[in-house]
C-alpha cells in the first residue's frame, strides 16, 4: 500500500499543471489541495482491482490521479462556507481559508477539469474506446447521479430526521459513487469485463462506498480533531442526519460490519488475486482516521 501511495504521490505532482505556469496562484493551491495529505483510498482500490486485470502500470497511473484529483475537489468545496464550512483538512487550513472563497470554487473547477485531462490522454496501447468507457465512469461516479448529487441531498437534509432508506441513498451517491468507480476504473483498465466481472466489482464497490461513509459519520463522533486531520464533531454541530445519529453507534459499527463481509463474499470468486481487495475493505472498517 505504501508503494501506490508513493506512485500515487509522485503522479499527481507529475500531472498537476507546475507552479511556474500562469495563473500561479491557482495552480498553487491546485497542488496545495491535492498534494501531501490524504489516506489515497481511491488510489489503493484502482491499482488493487487494476492488478488483478493485469491493467498496465501508465493506465492505472492515470486512472488513480484522475479519481484522487475528483475527491480533492469535491473535498474542497466540501469544506466551503456555502456547503460545511470547515477550516481544516489533511491536517491543514482548508483551501477556502489559507487563499480565499473564489480560489476555493476555482481550484475544485480546475481539478475537476484536470482529471479529464489526465485520463483522456492517449496510453500505449490502450484502446481509446476503453478509455472513453473510463471517462464516463468517472463522470457517473462524480455527477448529480454520483457524489454532487449526494452532497445536494446532504445540504437538503440539515435538521430533517431521514429515513434510512433516504440516508442511505445519500451516503451512496455522495462517497459510495466515487469510490465505486474507483474499483471499476481500477478493473476496466485491464481488459473487458465479464457480466459477472461487473457484477461481482460493483457488489464489492457499493459495499465498501456505503461502509466507507458509515465509518466516516463514527469517526466524526468519536475521534479527535488531530487525528482526523479534520474538524471533530461537525455533523452533529451541523446537524447532519448521519449512521450515528439514526442508528447509533453500535448499530453503525454493526452495519459497517456486515458491508465488510459483504465485500468478501462479492470478491471471493476471484479467490486469492482479490487479496489486496479484501485487504482495503478491511481498511476501510478498522481504520482509526
Ligand atoms: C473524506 O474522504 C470525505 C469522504 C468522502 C467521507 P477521505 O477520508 O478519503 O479523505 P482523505 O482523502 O483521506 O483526506
Ligand atoms: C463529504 O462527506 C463527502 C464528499 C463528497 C466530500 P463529509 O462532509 O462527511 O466529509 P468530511 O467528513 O467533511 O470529510
Ligand atoms: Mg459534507
Ligand atoms: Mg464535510
Ligand atoms: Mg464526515
Amino acid at each position: 500500500m505504501r508503494r501506490v501511495q508513493t506512485v500515487t504521490e509522485v503522479a499527481l505532482t507529475t500531472f498537476l499543471p507546475a507552479t511556474s505556469v500562469v495563473p500561479v496562484r491557482l495552480h498553487q493551491a491546485m497542488r496545495y489541495a491535492v498534494l501531501d495529505g490524504g489516506k489515497r483510498i481511491r488510489p489503493l482500490l484502482v491499482f488493487a482491482a487494476g492488478e488483478l486485470f493485469g491493467a498496465s502500470h501508465a493506465m492505472l497511473e492515470r486512472a488513480a490521479t484522475a479519481v484522487e484529483m475528483m475527491h480533492a475537489y469535491s473535498l474542497v468545496h466540501d469544506d466551503m462556507p456555502c456547503m460545511d464550512d470547515d477550516a481544516l483538512r489533511r491536517g491543514k487550513p482548508t483551501v477556502h481559508v489559507k487563499y480565499d472563497e473564489a480560489t476555493a470554487l476555482l481550484v475544485g473547477d480546475a481539478l475537476q477539469s484536470q482529471a479529464f485531462i489526465v485520463l483522456s490522454a492517449p496510453v500505449d496501447s490502450v484502446d481509446p474506446v476503453r478509455q472513453m468507457a473510463m471517462l464516463r465512469l468517472l463522470a457517473d461516479g462524480s455527477g448529480s447521479s454520483g457524489m454532487c448529487g449526494g452532497q445536494a441531498i446532504d445540504l437538503d437534509s440539515v435538521g430533517v430526521q431521514l429515513s434510512l432508506e433516504a440516508l442511505e441513498l445519500m451516503h451512496r451517491l455522495k462517497t459510495g459513487a466515487l469510490l465505486r468507480a474507483s474499483v471499476l476504473l481500477g478493473a476496466t483498465s485491464g481488459k473487458t469485463l465479464s457480466i459477472l466481472e461487473v457484477q461481482a466489482l460493483e457488489k464489492y464497490g457499493t459495499a465498501i462506498g456505503l461502509a466507507f461513509q458509515v465509518i466516516d459519520d463514527i469517526l466524526d463522533a468519536t475521534a479527535d480533531s488531530a487525528t482526523l486531520g479534520k474538524t471533530a464533531g461537525k455533523d452533529a454541530a451541523n446537524n447532519k442526519p448521519t449512521y450515528v445519529s439514526i442508528l447509533g453507534l453500535v448499530e453503525s459499527q454493526v452495519l459497517a460490519e456486515k458491508l465488510r463481509n459483504d465485500a468478501h463474499a462479492a470478491v471471493a470468486p476471484f479467490g486469492d488475486n482479490a487479496r489486496r481487495l479484501r485487504a482495503l475493505a478491511d481498511l476501510i472498517v478498522q481504520r482509526k482516521a
